[in-house]
Parts: structure tokens; sequence; C-alpha cells
């Protein structure tokens, strides 16, 4: 299949590149290099020995993407393109719902124009607020507690009336996969791809590399007195290869037709928790390193614990995270080591 790749140049997207290439798919990417660069791609095209058209461009703009559609001969779409902070987005959410929200619905349009109907959504773990117990399943119930998550869930609720807007007239073309990330951690294990936040890391694993290889003094460790194993939060970090696969199979999923109804919903984790000091300790013992911390007060919106159920995605997909947490913390330590400045080295 043809993928239209939207945000490809940035830490999800371009894993997810290389495991579309991998798997035998051609792509064109899309990407406004908001928050990221062309070398990424650079390297992707290095990793898998296969060359691709890149647009610079936003997927905001529809005559962006009307040209695109129009000269490239599309299959299906990985929406990846958005923004993804969430104390940026307390900060700016007028800005949070023009990227997210209004880029989706300017894909979607035109989508719809060009008759492209496959569509594979990164949505988050964040849609399901504090959740009632762990592990969490699909079917719990949805909430936002903050405009970045919020601009998921619209998302999710406009992709969901769009698919029951087809159903009421019987047109149905849509197939729709929404994917709901845990906590993506790690780098492809050749160390040229991997995450390069801009400025201050707001994700425990580029923080905590950023420390060990000396360009942050220490880690401030958010809450001590959670009720579990050891105090500090836990969460369900999951190799970021891992995950592009996971999409690689949805999208077979979706084109095998073998759906019944034309929007998914997927769980895309580990299924296992880790704490704070766990990553810390497992990390040290991955790069021979010592990772200076301190603890620090609770943060407003955090919760305890979040782990995901995954066996719909199992079940349905044939899919499971494959990558434990020692391959996570090498392959992160390894781009870290290689890419001291991210790819600005
Ligand atoms: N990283 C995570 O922990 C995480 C967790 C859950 C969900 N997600 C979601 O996954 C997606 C990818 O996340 P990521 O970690 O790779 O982020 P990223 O910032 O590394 O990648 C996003 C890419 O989209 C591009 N982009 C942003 N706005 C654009 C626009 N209007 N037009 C074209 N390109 C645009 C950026 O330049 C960047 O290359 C995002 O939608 C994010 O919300 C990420």
């Amino acid at each position: 299949m043809k993928v239209l790749v939207t945000g490809g140049a940035g830490y999800i997207g371009s894993h997810a590149c290389v495991a579309l290439l991998e798997a035998g798919h051609d792509i064109v990417v899309l990407d406004n290099f908001a928050n990221s660069c062309m070398t990424s791609l650079d390297r992707v095209k290095q990793i898998t020995g296969e060359d691709f058209p890149v647009v610079e461009g936003d997927v905001n703009h529809h005559r962006v993407l009307d040209s695109l559609f129009n000269s490239h001969d599309i299959d299906a779409v990985m929406h990846f393109a958005g923004y993804k902070a969430v104390g940026e987005s307390c900060e700016k959410p007028l800005l949070y719902y023009r990227n997210n929200v209004a880029g989706t619905l300017s894909l979607c349009e035109a989508m719809q124009k060009h008759q492209v109907a496959l569509l594979i959504f990164s949505s988050s773990a964040t849609v399901y607020g504090d959740p009632p117990t762990v592990p969490i399943k699909e079917d719990f119930p949805l909430t936002a507690t903050n405009p970045y998550g919020r601009s998921k869930l619209m998302v999710e609720e406009i992709l969901r009336d769009l698919v029951s807007a087809e159903q009421l007239t019987g047109s149905g073309a849509w197939q729709i996969a929404l994917m709901r990330y845990f906590n993506p951690v790690g780098a492809h294990p050749s160390g040229l791809i991997g995450e390069d936040p801009n400025g201050i890391p707001n994700n425990l694993l580029p923080y905590i590399s950023q420390v060990a290889i000396g360009r942050l003094p220490a880690l401030s460790v958010f809450g001590s007195d959670y009720p579990t194993i050891d105090g500090t939060g836990i969460r369900d970090y999951l190799h970021v290869m891992d995950l592009a696969e996971g999409h690689v199979r949805a999208l077979d999923y979706l084109a095998q037709g073998k759906s019944t109804s034309g929007c998914h919903t997927w769980n895309l984790g580990t299924g296992k928790g880790y704490s704070v000091l766990e990553m810390i300790r497992a990390f040290e013992s991955a790069s021979g390193k010592t990772v200076s911390f301190k603890m620090a007060p609770r943060r407003a919106g955090d919760i305890a614990a979040c782990w995901a159920d995954t066996s719909k995605a199992e079940n349905e997909l044939g899919w499971t995270a494959s990558r434990g947490l020692s391959e996570m913390m090498e392959d992160s330590w390894r781009w870290q080591l290689g890419n001291p400045q991210g790819y600005r080295s």
C-alpha cells in the first residue's frame, strides 16, 4: 500500500516510517518540521535503504493536501502530526485545538474528497484521565484533564461521528483505527533515530538520558507518596519500535477488511507498569551511568498508576510488545550517546 505519514519526521512517525518500509509498504511523508528536521528522514532512508517523497507542508493547509493527494496515489493515512506537550497546551489551548483538532478535520476533508478512507490516528492513554482501576481496557470511561488530552478526545469523537454518519446512510467506507499509546520510549537499535525533544524534555526517558550524558544536572521525581511499591508513579512504557509495528498490524487489519464496524480502538502498551525509581535503576544498569535525582512534590494532574490491558490488540491484531525494559534502556542510551545534541550534533 502507499501510506501518507503525517508528522513522519517526528519521534514516533520516523520509527513508523521504518516499520512501514520494512513491511514492504511505500510511503509519502508530510511534515512542516515544527518539532523535527529533515535529518530524521535522511536517517530513515539510511536505515532502510529506501527512498521516498517528503512534502514540507502543514496538515492544516487544504491546498497542500489537495496537491499531495493529486500527485500520489495514496491508499491509507497514518496521522502523527500534532503537538504533544501537556503543559504548553494549558498555556496555548487555541494552538493545540487548531493544530490537533482542526488539522485532523482538514486531513479528513481532503481524504473524503480524494476517496481515501483508511486512517490510523495517534490517540493517547491520556483519554482515560484518572482510571477507576488498572489495567485499563478500551471500554473504560473517557475524560480529559487538559487541552492536549481534550484535543485527542475531541478527534476521537469526530472520527466516531464520521463512521456513525456513514453507518446511518449505509454508505460505510471509512476504516479508522484509534491507537491509544501508553508511554513510548527507546529508539531504533541502529542508534540513528530517536526522541529529540526541543529544549527541556517533558518525558521521563529523554530527561534521564540527558542527565546521564551531562546536559541536565538532575532529575526531579514528582511525587514519592503515591500508593505504589516505592511511592513513585507507575506507567506502562513500551518500545517505540513495538509501537510502530502495532501501527503496521492495524493497517493490515483494516486493509484486509477484517473489520465489521468502521472505527476501532486499540491500546498499545506492554500491560506492565514500572515506577520512576525502577526506570532510573534500569537505565543505570543499561548505561553504566549514575543518574542524579531528587524527590519533589506531586505535580497537579498526575495520576498514581496507569497501565494497559493489551488483550484486544493481541486478540484482534496478533500484536504484543516484544521488547523488554533493558532493550528500551539500551536503545535509548545508544541514541543519546551517538547523538548527544539530538539531530543537531
Ligand atoms: N510521544 C508520546 O509520548 C505520545 C503519546 C501518546 C500520543 N502521542 C501522539 O503521537 C503523535 C506523534 O508524537 P511524537 O512523539 O512523534 O511527536 P513529535 O513532535 O516528535 O512528532 C510530531 C510531528 O508532527 C509534525 N507536525 C506538527 N504539526 C504539524 C502540522 N500542522 N503539519 C505537519 N506536520 C506537523 C512535527 O514537526 C513532528 O515532526 C502526536 O500526535 C502525539 O500527540 C505521543
